[in-house]
């Protein structure tokens, strides 16, 4: 687990594996961010219909079966629980990806936390697990109208790599960005910077 003290006005961060009873929150923290991020983007009765108990259980499956070669972490948040989630493989699902391109697959963190710094966290963990395993390179995809994430995600240096596709189940558009981890930035990952909880 890393944990960082932020002083005695902040509280703190600490991220960590997942494990089976983190279930509930992490399908709590799915809902509400697709809800908030997606708005407008997909259709209302997509995201009016998630449930947190549906999620709740597909995530029981996947960190109760193992997740092969893949991670998910999580941020707890001092006095908060669990704020935010993320996860990767080594190996990028796509054809295209060359042997050492892994892939960020999900990374959300709870509404009323944006902006905290709790997404970097999470991001440099990825980051530096993928590059534990080897890998040189990490994608991820965003929906093409989800600018916040396009903006996060270049703040670690990501950037468009021509890939695009559509999203099975709502045919929006989504493209791939690409970045070099001997490369990636972690501009914000100075310990300094509290959540301000
Ligand atoms: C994208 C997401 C994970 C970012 O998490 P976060 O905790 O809010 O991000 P941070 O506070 O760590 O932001 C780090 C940097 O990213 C950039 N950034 C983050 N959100 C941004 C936004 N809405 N607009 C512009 N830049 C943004 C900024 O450079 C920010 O640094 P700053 O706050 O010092 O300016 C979060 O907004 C989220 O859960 N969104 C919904 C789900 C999603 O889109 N996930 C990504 C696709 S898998």
């Amino acid at each position: 687990m890393r944990a960082a003290g932020y002083g005695a006005a902040m509280s703190w961060v600490a991220v960590r594996t997942a494990v089976v009873a983190d279930a509930p929150s992490i399908a709590r923290v799915h809902v509400s961010s697709w809800q908030a991020a997606y708005r407008g983007i997909l259709p209302d009765e997509v995201l009016d219909a998630m449930s947190p108990g549906q999620r709740e259980e597909r995530w029981r499956q996947i960190l109760s079966g193992g997740e092969g070669s893949g991670f998910t972490v999580v941020a707890e948040v001092e006095g908060r629980g669990v704020q935010g989630f993320g996860s990767g493989l080594p190996q990028s699902r796509d054809d295209d990806a060359g042997e050492r391109s892994g892939e960020v697959t999900a990374l959300y963190v709870e509404p009323s936390r944006w902006r905290r710094g709790i997404g970097r966290r999470l991001l440099a963990e990825a980051l530096d697990r993928l590059r534990s395993n080897g890998c040189q390179e990490a994608t991820v995809w965003v929906l093409a109208e989800n600018h916040s994430a396009r903006e996060f995600y270049a703040s670690f240096g990501f950037a468009l790599d021509g890939a695009e596709a559509r999203q099975v189940t709502s045919g929006q558009s989504k493209v791939r960005l690409a970045a070099s981890l001997a490369k990636a930035a972690t501009p914000h990952q100075s310990d300094s910077a509290g959540t301000g909880t």
